[in-house]
C-alpha cells in the first residue's frame, strides 16, 4: 500500500526538481542567442520581415505546444538512465519476477510495478547510478532447527531493517524448506528482498577441508560450522554480515551495515573482542566472537585466507601463498604436532581458527561495538535488560558488566542485536526451559523480547506495496575450485 505512492512521490520530486533548473527553452540560452543577433550586422528589410515572421510563428508554436500540454513543465527533458534490475541477469531459477528497477541519482531506488514506464529525469542529474543499497547479510544453517532459529533473525531483519535486505544462505533441503515455508508468507514487503540459497553437498564441504589440510572441528557446529571460514570462497559479493542463527535484532540493522564504512582501509574482519577474558583451555579463543562478524570478502579472497592444494599445486607464484597456515603455526604450531596431522588442539571449531587469523594479522582486524552482540554467553548480556523505561545512560552504564579492559569500557552498551548462546540443553534457543522460570534472571530480562518478536506473525511484513521478493537457489563451487579451472585454461 505504502510502495507506489512511494514510486509516484519519488516521480514528482523528480519533475519539482526541473523546475530549478536554469536551463529551460527561454531561460538563459535563448537571451544569449538574442544578444548574439544584436551583434551582428542588420539583414536586409526583407529579410528581416521573413525572420520576424518566422520568429512570431515560432513563438504561436511555442505558445500552442505549452497550452496544450496540460500544464506539465515543458522542459528539456534529455536522457533516460534506465538498467534492468542486475540480480535479473543472475538469476538461476529463471523467475524473473522483479519490475524493472530504475535508478535514479538522488533518490532511493523505485520499483516500478506492472509494464514498464519511463522516468525522465535532468540529464545533470545522471551522474552515476546508485550501487546497491542493500544490506548484505550471509547465514549458515544446517538442518531444519537451525533454521528455525534463523528464520527468527531473518524476521527480525524485516521488521526493522530500513534498507533492502539480501540474504546468502548457506544451506541443506531442511533448512531452505523451512525458510521457504515463512517466505511464502510474504508478498508485499516494505523493502526489496532478495535470498539466495548456497547448497553445498556434505561431500563438497568436507573435499575443501581435505584440501585446506590441516584444519579440523571439535565443536558441536561440525562441518557446517567450518563454512564460516570459508564464506568468501563461497558467496560472491564484495561484503557481507555474518550472523550466527541464536541471534535477533531489536532495532535497524543498516546501523551495523553502516559500520563498514567507518574501517579502517586494512580491515577485512570485525568481530566482539574481549581482551578481559582469558581462557587457557580454549587458548583464549574466547576474547573474540566469530557469532557476529562483518566480513570485507574481497579482501579475505585477496588474501587467500584459507590454503588449499590447488593453490600450492600452482608454480606460477602470480599469487601470494594463503594466509591462514602461517596463522595458525604462530599460534597453535605444526599441524599434528609434527606437521603432517590436522590441528587437534584448536578449540571451539571456526573460532580458535579466526583466533589464531586475527591475532596474526592485527591489521586486518577491528572490535564491533558490543551493542551489536548482547550476548547471554558467560557474558550475562552485560547485566542488561528490559526495564525501566526512564533509566538515563550513566546510571545504565553503572550498571553494566564486563565492560573493564575492554574496547567498550566507559561506553554503555545500547542493545540492537541480542545473541542467546550458550543456552544449553535444547537444539533451539526459543525452547530453551530457562525461558518458562520466572525467576531465571535471563528470562526476567529478555524473556518478554524473545516472546515478541517469535510471535510477530510473518504476515505482518506484508506492509508495502511496490517491492519485490526474489528468490534463487545455487549450487556451489569453492574459490579454489574456480582458480583450478582458470588454471587449466
Ligand atoms: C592467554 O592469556 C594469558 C593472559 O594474557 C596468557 O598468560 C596466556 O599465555 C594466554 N594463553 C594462550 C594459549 O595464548
Amino acid at each position: 500500500m505504502v510502495g507506489e505512492p512511494l514510486a509516484r512521490s519519488a516521480h514528482r520530486r523528480t519533475l519539482s526538481s526541473q523546475f530549478t533548473t536554469s536551463t529551460y527553452p527561454g531561460g538563459p540560452r535563448n537571451n544569449i542567442r538574442h544578444n548574439n543577433s544584436s551583434f551582428s550586422p542588420l539583414p536586409p528589410l526583407t529579410h528581416r520581415r521573413r525572420y520576424l515572421a518566422i520568429s512570431s510563428l515560432l513563438i504561436l508554436a511555442i505558445i500552442f505546444i505549452l497550452k496544450t500540454s496540460a500544464g506539465a513543465p515543458f522542459h528539456r527533458i534529455t536522457s533516460v538512465y534506465s538498467k534492468p534490475n542486475l540480480e535479473d541477469q543472475v538469476s538461476s531459477c529463471g523467475k524473473l519476477t522483479t519490475p524493472t528497477r530504475t535508478t535514479i541519482y538522488g533518490t532511493d531506488t523505485v520499483y516500478i510495478p506492472g509494464p514498464t514506464q519511463t522516468v525522465t529525469v535532468q540529464d545533470n542529474a545522471l551522474i552515476q547510478p546508485h550501487p546497491s543499497k542493500a544490506v548484505v547479510f550471509i547465514l549458515i544453517m544446517w538442518s531444519k532447527t537451525s533454521a528455525i532459529e534463523g528464520a527468527l533473525l531473518v524476521k527480525s531483519i524485516l521488521m526493522y531493517n530500513t534498507s533492502p535486505s539480501e540474504f546468502h544462505i548457506i544451506c541443506d533441503d531442511e533448512a531452505e524448506n523451512y525458510l521457504r515455508s515463512r517466505f511464502a508468507l510474504v508478498h508485499r514487503p516494505r523493502q526489496h528482498i532478495l535470498i539466495r540459497f548456497y547448497k553445498p553437498s556434505w561431500q563438497s564441504m568436507l573435499d575443501r577441508i581435505e584440501r585446506e589440510g590441516t584444519i579440523q572441528t571439535d565443536h558441536s557446529a561440525g562441518l557446517p560450522g567450518l563454512m564460516k571460514l570459508f564464506i568468501h570462497e563461497i558467496v560472491p559479493v564484495e561484503k557481507g554480515i555474518y550472523i550466527d542463527t541464536d541471534a535477533f535484532f531489536i532495532s535497524d540493522p543498516t546501523l551495523l551495515w553502516n559500520i563498514f564504512e567507518t574501517l579502517k582501509p586494512s580491515t577485512a574482519v570485525v568481530m566482539s573482542s574481549h581482551p578481559d577474558q582469558n581462557s587457557p583451555e580454549w587458548n583464549n579463543a574466547s576474547r573474540i566472537c566469530s557469532c557476529v562478524m562483518l566480513l570485507d570478502l574481497e579482501k579475505l579472497r585477496n588474501l587467500r585466507l584459507m590454503d588449499s592444494s590447488i593453490y600450492q599445486a600452482d608454480s606460477t607464484h602470480r599469487f601470494p601463498s594463503a594466509l591462514g597456515p602461517e596463522a595458525f603455526r604462530a599460534m597453535y604450531g605444526l599441524p599434528g604436532g609434527d606437521g603432517r596431522g590436522r590441528y587437534d588442539n584448536v578449540r571451539l571449531g571456526d573460532q580458535g581458527y579466526w583466533w589464531a587469523i586475527v591475532s596474526h594479522r592485527p591489521d586486518i582486524f577491528e572490535p564491533l561495538s558490543y551493542d551489536f552482540e548482547v550476548t547471554s554467553c558467560l557474558l550475562n548480556t552485560y547485566n542488561i535488560g528490559l526495564g525501566n523505561d526512564d533509566t538515563d545512560e550513566s546510571e545504565e552504564l553503572s550498571r553494566q558488566s564486563f565492560l573493564i579492559d575492554t574496547p567498550q569500557e566507559g561506553i554503555v552498551v545500547l542493545p540492537k542485536l541480542l545473541h542467546f548462546n550458550c543456552l544449553h540443553g535444547t537444539d533451539v534457543y526459543m525452547n530453551w526451559e530457562g525461558w518458562s522460570h520466572p525467576d531465571n534472571i535471563l528470562a526476567q530480562r529478555w524473556g518478554a523480547a524473545l516472546k515478541y518478536h517469535e510471535g510477530y506473525k510473518w504476515i505482518w511484513l506484508n506492509n508495502g506495496g511496490g517491492s519485490s521478493m526474489q528468490m534463487e537457489a545455487t549450487s556451489v563451487v569453492f574459490a579454489d575450485e574456480h582458480f583450478a579451472s582458470e588454471i587449466s585454461l
